[in-house]
């Protein structure tokens, strides 16, 4: 069963005016397909899965949105929408493990807290099985001994895994990875990815896997959508995308691309779209035309004025761009 979610926007209310966050993003992902959601930091790529975990800061209002998710659909303007599917339609991976973690339980308690509320009629002796079950699956080593341990006694690495675990134990329809290897060493970094496919492949859901790496995007996704100051300007297989990319400011970002081996920066989140001169527009204040205008080496009169929609890059059906360039006359 497919995950959609349709013109989302969002607004985050600020002393200094409104931030439009994100404005009429729309994604798709097949069942057992993994979505890589890229962009700058600050493009809005946490905005799109708080707004459907239903995790949004206080300051936050969704102007408009809607999401089917196993065949149901919610309407995102309203507050608590998806708040049903938290934990067992959908489960959310961060780049802080310890967001999803409850310091004062033991790795054992949370799991089988897991298992209590997806299947409450189980005895505990099965669950505490099945939670170690987990912790083998996602390859913690001494699982029997992790059960009793508190997640400060575990590495950032191990924590991650114990979360890939919850998250293999709510069985998800779909899964939503942010930055899940960002705060971790590269050699780390391909053990989680493994476990996060192997997930995937175990229960067959859905993944929208949220980066700055396209490295990681061209290794492990099946399709890409491409996010920029809040806008998708490009979405399609990961193969074609790459192939042939319909926008000028995804061209760049594969240009730009450091090596997937490239040496991991000191500070983890170094933004390494950067290369590309200029910044993000002021999210309060959109300019006319297209919004990547400013920053592109191919633009002309027409994109200053004309906001373009999304065009079908060389006729197939799932590749598109948002780039006057493509406009048919
Ligand atoms: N709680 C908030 N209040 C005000 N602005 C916010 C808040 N959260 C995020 N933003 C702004 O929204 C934009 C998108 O942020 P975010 O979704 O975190 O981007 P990304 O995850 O791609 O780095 C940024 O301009 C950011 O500064
Ligand atoms: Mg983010």
């Amino acid at each position: 069963m497919a995950i959609s979610l349709r013109n989302l926007s969002v607004d985050y209310s600020l002393q200094q005016g409104t931030a439009h966050a994100l404005r009429g993003v729309s994604l798709e992902i097949q069942e057992g397909e993994m979505l890589g959601l890229v962009g700058e930091s600050g493009s809005g790529k946490s905005t799109v899965a708080l707004a459907l975990m239903g995790l949004l800061a206080n300051n936050a209002q969704v102007t408009s949105g809607t999401a089917t998710i196993e065949g149901k659909n919610f309407d995102l303007t309203k507050r608590n929408a998806t708040a049903a599917l938290r934990g067992r339609g959908m489960a959310m991976i961060f780049q802080d493990p310890m967001l999803s973690l409850n310091p004062v339980f033991t790795i054992g308690a949370q799991l089988c807290e897991v298992l209590r509320r997806r299947a409450p009629g189980s005895d505990r002796k099965t669950r505490v099985e099945m939670a170690q079950d987990a912790l083998a699956k996602v390859k913690l080593s001494n699982p029997a001994r992790r059960m009793n341990q508190y997640p400060h006694e575990l590495s950032g690495g191990m924590r991650q895994r114990v979360v890939i675990a919850m998250a293999l134990l709510s069985e998800p329809a779909l899964l939503i990875a942010d930055e899940p290897t960002t705060a971790l060493d590269v050699t780390v970094e391909a053990q989680i990815m493994r476990e996060i496919i192997g997930l995937r492949d175990r229960i067959g859901c859905a993944v929208l896997l949220i980066t700055h790496s396209l490295g990681l995007v061209t290794e492990y996704c099946d399709a890409i959508s491409v996010l920029y100051a809040g806008e998708k300007l490009e979405s399609g297989t990961v193969e074609e995308v790459q192939r042939q990319p319909g926008h000028p400011y995804t061209r760049m970002l594969f240009d730009c691309e450091v090596p997937i081996d490239r040496q991991r920066h000191a500070d983890a989140s170094e933004n390494r779209f950067t290369v590309i001169a200029g910044e993000l527009p002021d999210p309060r204040l959109r300019p006319p035309g297209c919004i990547f205008n400013s920053r592109c080496d191919v633009s002309f009169e027409d994109c200053t004025t004309i906001n373009p929609s999304d065009y079908p890059v060389r006729n197939d059906a799932g590749h598109s761009a948002r780039c006057l360039r493509l406009r048919t006359p």
